[in-house]
């Protein structure tokens, strides 16, 4: 196995150095007009490559539960659950912005409960800002006074799903667009730094966007946010499900490690690997006594010394 290290700060792997990404600079990013990128991820690797490839904010979502876990909707992840792979994440990220989803139930009570567990994800798992579902004013506020970054999330809010009655485009009426929005305009007044704004039409979107100082992100709302963000599978078609109207798919992943996966499958059952140059070796001597060549596997052997287990 070869083990990377990966200490904080300092150049990133292409040399270059590192600019955080923080809050702050999401909010000067819109009123530089700057597009920010967002994509959730919920592991150490994925997070690795989300972070190279210059992602603005990575949000750790609840969505786990539904692309990680194998869920039907995202109600069951736990903040235990959560907690573990926002860790994960935080270990790999450099760059950009990490944040925590806050689950089903873990702020749906006293705002004092949201807060306590808001905390955790800050102090456990560093999580630099957490994201809530719903106009919950009054815990953005208190989050807000506690120095927790709040993300506040409207529209189309998947764990409101039994309420909606499914997943379905939200703010549809001339009423409630004036409620999204006076919505949005609270929970930007009560401190949220952010506003994903999800499964919304496209117009209400755009002018919550014009109205608002802090920045929108968009998911199934159009192209006029302030920045964009997606699911990490469906961006490489890991979610085994017809994808979302608003869902781009700039690969296949499961198409790529299908394939893999068969491919070394077959080498296996041919006994096509391993090869002899991918095996270890004995040094001359003890071949000799086993019978075998001594001559032909000095190169190897002094290799192996040096190469045992990625040393
Ligand atoms: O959990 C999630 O993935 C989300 C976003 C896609 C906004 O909440």
């Amino acid at each position: 196995m070869s083990l990377t290290n990966f200490p904080g700060g300092g150049p990133s792997p292409a040399g270059t150095p590192i600019t955080k990404v923080t809050m702050p600079a999401l909010a000067e990013m819109k009123r530089q007009g700057k597009l920010i990128s967002a994509l959730t991820a919920y592991d150490y690797a994925t997070s690795r490559l989300v972070d190279e490839a210059g992602i603005d904010l990575i949000l750790v979502g609840d969505s786990l539960a539904m692309v990680v876990l194998g869920h039907d909707n995202t109600l069951a992840v736990t903040v235990d659950e959560m907690l573990h792979h926002t860790r994960a994440v935080r270990r790999a990220v450099r760059r950009a912005l990490v944040v925590a989803d806050m689950p089903f139930g873990s702020y749906h009570g006293a705002v004092a409960e949201g807060v306590a567990n808001a905390v955790r994800f800050v102090k456990e798992a560093g999580a630099e800002a957490v994201k809530i579902e719903g106009p919950r004013v009054e815990l953005v506020r208190a989050l807000t006074d506690a120095q927790i970054p709040v993300i506040g999330h409207l529209g189309l809010t998947p764990q409101s799903v039994h309420r909606m009655g499914g997943y379905r485009v939200q703010a549809r009426t001339a009423e409630a667009g004036a409620r999204l929005r006076a919505d949005a305009h609270e929970l930007a007044e009560a401190g949220a730094s952010v506003l994903v704004l999800e499964g919304v039409p496209r117009e209400v979107a755009a002018r919550i966007t014009a109205e608002l100082s802090i920045p929108t992100i968009g998911i199934g709302a159009g192209p006029d946010c302030d920045g964009q963000i997606l699911v990490f599978h469906d961006l490489v078609n890991m979610t085994f499900a017809p994808p979302a109207k608003f869902v781009r798919r700039y690969a296949d992943a499961a198409a790529l490690i299908r394939s893999a996966v068969e491919h070394y499958r077959e080498d296996v059952e041919h006994r096509a690997f391993p090869s002899d140059e991918e095996s270890y070796h004995l040094p001359a001597p003890a071949r000799k006594v086993l019978g075998a060549d001594p001559n032909d596997t000095d190169a190897v052997v002094n290799q192996d010394a040096l190469q045992d287990f990625g040393a």
